[in-house]
């Protein structure tokens, strides 16, 4: 079967990115809209594009108010924004968040209306040029054509798509993940293992998204514990960037499979940050996936050498899910209950949660066939 592949054109990575990439800026446009947050801002990490803006003589203007999980309102500000100050391309600086956001400007930018409009729909058009420069490794937003942006009268999360979402420059420069404490690193790192894992074993894998998604599963076991524990280790941060880039690339031509649409429900009712709420169900929703797809979680297992060739594939994935569930462990993931959401809210909403889950389409990428009832059922689980 054909299969299309998508990343972004232009890619740059390691120590020196930034750096490397700056006189490409100077061919994007005459006036940048750099969208990112009031953290980016105070570590001086925003400064640092400036600089490469001011060198290459790039007019520019700064939205720094995503400070979150981006909503319909800070898009529709960042627009007037975008047009009123007569930008001409985007560049974003952040975390999944900003990332995110710049898409849904630059969508808006070329095609008018508002967020919520494109919801169900392929996004097109002929958007500005996007720069996206991740500083945490694990949304991989820098490498798909998708955005999630909250839809604040509805409180849902909406999964928007197209190609042309796709950046046309990711710039993965290990010197903005330095700053990332431990549990921004924790659940940007598992949100990066969901990614690959759920690429990986999810039904409309295929073989290029294969490569990625291992790859980057063998880096994400050997090195997001030692970026947890010590931040300030070049090489693993260095490595967890492009792990998540690896991870991010997966997914966009595999798609994520259940944990990622269980996820964004919690995230939008509670708000979760979405890399913990996928490490919340990660144990519970691999458990049910596992014995539809022996084989893929076996794979995944022998990558990170925890299982042998003489392991039968069953064997060999439920060593996988102990992995999974240690790494989630050693990384402190809180339960649901330890963070502090009230179980019988929780119990009141299962059936919302599950619609939305079914909704979003992404369960019915697990190979296991799911039904709305085996969602409400894992829900529970985690309690
Ligand atoms: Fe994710």
């Amino acid at each position: 079967m054909a299969r299309e592949f998508i990343a972004p054109g232009n890619i740059f990575t390691g120590a020196g990115a930034l750096d490397m990439a700056e006189e490409k800026l100077s061919q994007l446009g005459s006036k940048a809209l750099i969208v990112t947050d009031k953290v980016m801002v105070e570590l001086g990490n925003c400064e640092k594009v400036e600089t490469a803006l001011k060198n290459q003589k790039i007019d520019y203007i700064v939205y720094s108010e995503i400070n979150g999980e981006p909503t319909d309102t800070m898009i529709k500000n960042g627009l007037s924004l975008y047009q009123e100050d007569g930008c001409d391309f985007l560049i974003a600086l952040g975390g999944g968040s900003p990332i995110d956001s710049m898409k849904a400007i630059a969508a808006l930018a070329a095609n008018g209306g508002n967020i919520s409009d494109y919801m169900g729909k392929i996004i097109g058009g002929d958007l500005p040029t996007m720069v996206a420069i991740p500083t945490t490794a694990g949304t991989g937003s820098e490498a798909t054509q998708f955005t999630i942006i909250t839809d604040t009268e509805n409180d849902v999360k909406m999964l928007l798509k197209g190609a042309v979402l796709m950046p046309d420059y990711a710039i993965i420069d290990p010197q903005f993940t330095m700053t990332a404490p431990p549990k921004i690193t924790a659940a940007t790192g598992l949100d990066a293992l969901t990614h690959a894992s759920e690429a990986y074993t999810s039904k409309l894998a295929q073989p290029l998204s294969d490569t990625f998604a291992l790859s980057a599963i063998k880096r994400i076991f050997k090195y997001l514990p030692i970026a947890f524990h010590d931040g300030k280790n070049v090489e693993a941060r260095e490595q967890m960037s492009i792990a998540a880039l690896e991870a991010g690339i997966a997914f966009n031509n595999a798609s994520v499979t259940l944990v990622h649409g269980m996820s964004r429900p919690i995230g939008a009712l509670f708000h979760v940050a979405h890399g913990l709420s996928n490490a919340m169900l990660l144990k519970q929703c691999f458990t049910y996936a596992l014995d539809g797809a022996y084989d893929r979680f076996a794979d995944l297992a022998k990558a990170i050498n925890v299982a042998s060739d003489s392991d039968s594939d069953q064997e060999a994935s439920e060593k996988f899910l102990q992995a999974v569930v240690g790494i989630c462990d050693e990384l402190e993931t809180p339960t649901l209950e330890e963070y502090g959401i009230d179980k019988e809210e929780f119990f009141n909403v299962i059936d919302k949660m599950a619609a939305d889950a079914m909704e979003s389409g992404s369960p019915s990428n697990t190979r296991k066939a799911m039904t709305v009832e085996d969602v409400k059922e894992i829900y529970r689980k985690l309690w």
